[in-house]
């Protein structure tokens, strides 16, 4: 651009929830721009490949937006986490269809108009949701105390994040006592630069009212602190447990599968309730992490699913089973596949617990063995799939093609990915005939979209 300040309008949010406008023929994307506000923004990036650039406000030059709202976290614009929050909720809700409608717009039966995007299925509860708090251990300026937080974004400063409306209350109250029993103990927090430390991460996980808190440890990091704050932290009423996990990981891994853990106190699992059932969930297990609204996308699956008692259905990407589980409470046969082996163990906890007509099966779904293939059986008249924010591998894909059911549900976090996936299953003869977008994370851009499809030729 010629210089690095320009005047932008913004005309719509970006996935980061920056506002983008043109200005000099260049996209520019503004960092706390609504659409509607003009602002002067300073340029900090300009793409060496395409006329994009990335900025943030100097001086307003218009009016707020009449959906600009007083973001409810201290931190909010320097954790990058909730990047929405100064956006009032309704004005979220429709931000996010859009952001479904943009990404499916290429799949026949939305552009043709024979199915319609619903609107956005508002979560019951905007602030105080997330029932698991990720933190990063670090050292406030002065380098004499301890601060639980986030990466400053493109940085490894580390900034406070409690005081953060979005996790439930214990959570956030949990975390302000383990920072203080960090410092007591003098635990070093990690220097991600020098890879040198103790503390890396913090992960704190509410169910039911307990707290279950994993110290994620570099190796060696001394056992006396870790039970000095194990310790301080099991005299909080809500804490069932405290546990170690090292890490010895440079890819930014938090919790890195199979990793070392160690029970400091207490016990080393939550009990959440899925369809009824009652499941055991360790540290890094994939939970949604809004429960009401996760329990009410569950039974919309099964509602769409159509279950008749006895049916065979297959929920690929299970995770600990919060679909599959409803499926079998509602009568289902259901063979459930998932990677985690943890998760799967939980699984299987559960089903046995419950006596419920479920199997699991540890693998990757895009790669499957021919036993596990064998296990999946044939003419399963409902297939759900939810992968993660990527979409389906193409060995996923063609299993889901092998598999050949009359109906498959697609529960997707990842509307891009989504219309990618849609394409590809409309051309082999599948179509959608039902398309709800649930909000599982108010403040952010993020959106589950569930999509029922039938198979229409093929
Ligand atoms: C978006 S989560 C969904 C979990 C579950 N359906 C739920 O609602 O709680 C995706 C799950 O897919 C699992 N996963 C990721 N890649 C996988 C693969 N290649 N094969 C099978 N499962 C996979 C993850 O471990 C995670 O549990």
């Amino acid at each position: 651009m010629k210089s690095n300040r320009c005047e932008v309008v913004a005309a719509r949010l970006d996935d980061t929830g920056a506002g983008v406008g043109e200005a000099e023929g260049y996209v520019v994307h503004a960092a706390d721009l609504l659409p509607g506000e003009r602002a002067e923004v300073v340029i900090d990036h300009e793409s060496p490949h395409k006329r994009e650039a990335w900025g943030r406000v100097l001086r307003r030059l218009g009016p707020p937006s009449p959906d600009r709202v007083a973001p409810a976290c201290p931190a909010f614009g320097l954790c990058g986490g909730c990047v929405w929050q100064h956006l009032a909720y309704p004005a979220q809700l429709v931000a996010k269809r859009h952001r479904v409608v943009e990404a499916l717009a290429r799949v026949a039966a939305v552009a043709e108009g024979r199915v319609t995007i619903a609107d956005v299925r508002p979560s019951p509860l905007d602030l105080g949701y997330r029932n698991k708090g990720k933190y990063v251990a670090g050292l406030d300026e002065a380098r004499e105390h301890v601060v639980l937080g986030a990466y400053a974004p493109r940085s490894h400063r580390v900034l406070d994040t409690l005081g953060c409306k979005v996790v439930a209350p214990i959570i956030d109250e949990v975390a302000s006592w383990l920072r203080g029993a960090a410092e007591a103990a003098r635990l070093i927090p990690y220097d991600e630069k020098h890879h040198a430390g103790e503390l890396r991460y913090a992960v704190v996980r509410e169910a039911g009212g307990d707290v279950l808190v994993a110290l994620v440890v570099a190796p060696g990091t001394s056992r006396a602190k870790l039970a000095q704050v194990a310790g301080t932290l099991a005299k909080h009423p809500a804490v069932r447990g405290v546990v170690a996990i090292d890490n010895d990981r440079r890819d930014g891994a938090i919790i890195p599968t199979g990793a070392r853990t160690e029970l400091l106190v207490g016990e080393g699992t939550l009990q959440e309730e899925l369809a009824g059932v009652p499941v055991d969930v360790g540290p890094g297990e994939f939970v949604q992490v809004n429960r009401a609204q996760s329990h009410a996308l569950y039974r919309r699956v099964t509602e769409l699913a159509q279950v008749r008692p006895g049916m065979r259905a297959i929920d690929l990407f299970a995770g600990i089973g919060g679909i599959g589980l409803h499926l079998a409470r509602a009568g289902a046969s259901v063979v459930a596949v998932e990677l985690d082996r943890e998760a799967v163990a939980s699984l299987e906890a559960s089903v046995e617990r419950a006596s419920l007509p479920l199997t699991a099966i540890a693998g990757d779904a895009g790669d499957l063995p021919a036993t596990a293939r064998v296990a999946l059986g044939g003419s399963a008249e409902v297939v759900v799939v939810n992968p993660p924010r990527k979409g389906l591998s193409s060995g996923a894909r063609d299993l889901l093609l092998g598999l050949a059911p009359p109906t498959i549900l697609y529960v997707s976090c990842g509307p891009e990915a989504l219309g990618r996936d849609l394409v590809a299953l409309a051309i082999a003869g599948w179509e959608p005939d039902v398309i709800e977008p649930f909000d599982l994370m108010p403040g952010t851009p993020q959106v589950e979209t569930l999509v029922r499809l039938r198979r229409v030729s093929g």
